[in-house]
């Protein structure tokens, strides 16, 4: 039924060629019936992000094919040898050696997302089916008494309130008294924070809760791999909704959490076979294929932020425009600009050495100004969400009652950065004409 190849055990060395490249063998999983493959054996821990991105999963690669194939089957055979079946095996913390069974447990194209992850973020990661189920994930895992938590994502402070209904979860703000937590508690950091682009000190946070024996969970959404790594700065547990840069395309939703302590990674992977909340394959199909470009993409779109919040606190800032220039309309218009890359506070260039993420936020003078100035820009589409190739901007009043009507929030893309700057300077002229 299946071809037959020489079974050769995982620990085996085998030299394929004068140049003695090292081969290991892959044992691919008992369950596919003895097809082994032989892959290269990289060392993961010195290659740099953009190769990992590429090749972290030739190790979990099961199959002959270059481009990931998409597995749909929602069941997995047995394997034909009864001397290989063993009842109800338990899950080994090793995402590299699972048996597919059921994609409760986990599945291939899940596992092989997974698996370039956990390489990229530096700890221990597993995919769920959006942002917000992977922080419903944390708060089950952890189930702390008390949160101190800021302003953050309007839906992550919907979660919150949902365990507050069942757990009686106390909220606490950020910036509470040290002696407010007890061990076990979470401080729940945004950083960058949403909707604004500012960056929070994440290891101010990470000192504040371990001296209490509480823990540090840091949504790192705004500051994918190659921006920042939270577990630099002692994060315990970092957060993403995968749906913004590790799609990077609008056209998936995910979340992930990554942990470097090896029973918080078991009991969540054992939680998520019965919370249900997996990623599924052809989801996370298309995260692996995006996340093969997520530096590229990240680097382009952060820089192209940098440049065009530059530009327009330039022209917000100079003194005396001549009548008629673009810093004159600028400033007829524009009030406010935030991003981490205006931030002067030391610890913001540590914490972001490669640069300070592709979203930013603007007011303008009054809230129709606000309103209308989506409407007059070609090369950002007026919708809510960031992270994708193309830029956005959102009337943020759309979709955070919290926020001040005059703000807008601005998610950068791939596109050339001088003809989003035009864009922008033409909005303003247009809205004043
Ligand atoms: C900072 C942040 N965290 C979490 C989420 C929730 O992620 P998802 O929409 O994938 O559930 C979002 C969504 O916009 C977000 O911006």
């Amino acid at each position: 039924m299946f071809p037959t190849l020489p079974l050769i055990t995982p620990s085996s060395g085998y030299k394929v060629n004068s140049a003695s490249v090292a081969y290991t063998v892959i044992v691919i999983s008992n369950r596919t019936a003895g097809l082994n493959l032989f892959l290269p054996n990289m060392s993961h821990s010195s290659a740099k992000p953009a190769t990992l991105a590429i090749h972290a999963d030739n190790t979990v690669n099961k199959v002959a094919d270059v481009a990931p194939p998409i597995h749909l089957s929602t069941t997995y055979r047995y394997p034909d040898d009864p001397n290989l079946l063993t009842p109800a095996a338990k899950f080994k913390g090793d995402i590299h050696d699972v048996d597919f069974v059921y994609p409760r447990l986990a599945s291939p194209n899940s596992t092989r997302f997974e698996t370039i992850l956990t390489s990229l973020l530096k700890g221990n990661a597993l995919a769920y089916g959006s942002g917000l189920a992977a922080l419903n994930a944390a708060l089950v895992l952890l189930n702390p008494q008390r949160i101190s938590v800021g302003e953050n994502y309007h839906g992550c402070h919907g979660v919150i309130d949902i365990f507050k209904k069942i757990s009686g979860l106390q909220k606490l703000g950020l910036d509470c008294a040290p002696e407010d937590l007890q061990a076990g508690d979470v401080i729940f950091l945004e950083t960058p924070l949403n909707p604004h682009g500012t960056a929070f000190d994440i290891d101010h946070y990470a000192k504040k809760a371990h001296s209490r024996g509480a823990f540090l969970i840091v949504d790192s959404t705004f500051g994918p791999p190659g921006i920042q790594n939270p577990f630099e700065w002692g994060a315990d547990i970092v957060m993403h909704s995968g749906s913004k840069y590790f799609g990077g395309h609008s056209d998936l939703l995910c979340g992930v959490l990554a942990t470097n302590r090896k029973d918080w990674f078991t009991q969540l992977y054992s939680e998520r076979v019965y919370l249900g909340n997996n990623m599924g394959n052809l989801e996370s199909w298309l995260g692996v294929r995006s996340l093969r470009t997520l530096e590229l993409r990240v680097q382009r779109a952060s820089q192209n932020a940098t440049n065009i919040v530059s530009f327009l606190n330039s022209a917000l800032t100079e003194s005396n425009p001549a009548p008629g220039s673009d810093a004159a309309a600028i400033q007829t218009v524009l009030s406010e600009i935030n991003h981490a890359s205006l931030q002067t506070e030391a610890f913001v260039k540590k914490q972001m050495p490669n640069g300070y993420g592709p979203v930013f936020s603007i007011s303008l003078k009054n809230a129709e100004y606000a309103k209308r100035f989506p409407s007059k820009l070609q090369f950002f589409h007026h919708a809510t969400s960031l992270g994708g190739v193309e830029s956005l901007i959102e009337w943020r009043s759309m979709s955070d009652e919290r926020v001040d009507a005059r703000l807008l929030r601005v998610s950068v893309g791939v596109e050339n950065w001088e003809d989003l700057r035009d864009d922008f300077v033409g909005a303003f002229r247009a809205l004043i004409a």
